[in-house]
């Protein structure tokens, strides 16, 4: 098996091949004057089992035409197959119709992934457990909520009394994803906030707790704050204040996908959470990095999928 690794996200493409005793194999990526990109595959790959690992998150044009030169590639040069790995699909929020006129943006990425001839998907908490109904090929749809259970179990040991704990998701589209964990954890108690979003230029309207999370505990006073993604981080920081005014003292934050756009950065940093853990499925570069995170690396899990 040959693995390979697009620009996006090279130290976690590093971290996989070396879970399977291997190094990536040479690729040519050439950027020409005008932005285009030009790919190369270098050694032979006839007859082999290929795998790509590219995220799509910061540049997901650039990325994504790069994925797709690739797999491209790969099958021209006479792979056998290709997995692709995408441990964060960019355009996964734009599955449906919002506003009559819209494009479905995810389909269109579907389609052209699947003309190029990939034969699997390996991926990460998707944003909606519908997305995989989506694709004709087979897709392998991973978490990373057994990595943030574990965490959670190691940073509980430094909690005085555990039962104080919620698991709190920041939006109702994330109750599945807090109830699996919550199992992971002894059921752990759990409650949803109610977000409201203006739908053209995404600003938070509105943010509650859900009236009908029942097992709402007052007493609570430490909360671990779960999302599949963090892009401005205006849902968390929104979350931390509102949780605040129900006597929470402490929050924490797990989140899989560390989009961080515009001023995520300080905005976290500057928030009343004390820590946010998310993981490599897109790599954060110095610049995005800041005091309270933590990165915990999915590479074992994909490793162990491919
Ligand atoms: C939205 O439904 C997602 O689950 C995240 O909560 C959201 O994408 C985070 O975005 P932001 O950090 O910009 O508030």
């Amino acid at each position: 098996m040959k693995v390979f690794s697009g620009s996006s996200n090279k130290p976690l493409a590093q971290k996989v091949a070396k879970s399977l005793n291997t190094s990536l194999s040479p690729l040519e990526i050439f950027i020409f004057p005008d932005g285009e990109r030009r790919v190369r595959v270098i050694d032979r790959v006839v007859g082999q089992d290929t795998v790509i690992i590219q995220s799509t998150s910061s540049m997901p044009d650039a990325y994504y035409m790069e994925l797709f030169f690739i797999v491209d590639a790969l099958k021209r040069s006479g792979a056998k197959s290709v997995v692709a790995v995408v441990p964060y699909l960019g355009y996964q929020r734009q599955d449906h119709v919002f506003r009559d006129g819209e494009a479905v943006s995810l389909e269109v990425i579907i389609e052209t992934l699947e003309s190029v001839g990939m034969n699997k998907l390996i991926t990460f908490d998707l944003h909606s457990i519908k997305i995989p109904e989506l694709f004709s090929i087979p897709i392998v749809h991973l978490s990373a909520l057994p990595i943030f259970a574990e965490k959670i179990k190691e940073i509980s040991g430094r909690f005085p009394r555990l039962g104080d704990t919620i698991l709190v998701s920041p939006d109702m589209g994330g109750i599945r994803r807090i109830k699996i964990l919550s199992e992971m954890l002894s059921n752990m108690p759990f409650i949803s906030i109610v977000k409201d979003r203006d739908l053209i230029t995404g600003n938070i309207e509105s943010n509650r707790i859900d009236t009908d999370s029942l097992q709402w505990k007052k007493t609570a006073k430490r909360a671990i704050i779960v999302d599949d993604m963090i892009s401005t981080g205006r849902t968390i920081d929104a979350a931390v204040d509102l949780l605040i005014k129900y006597g929470i003292e402490e929050s924490f934050v797990f989140a899989t996908h560390p989009v961080f756009s515009n001023d995520a950065k300080n905005i976290l940093q500057n928030s009343k959470v004390s820590k946010v853990f998310v993981t490599d499925a897109i790599e954060v570069s110095k610049k995005k990095k800041f005091a309270k995170l933590e990165v915990l690396s999915i590479a074992g899990e994909i490793a162990k999928n491919i």
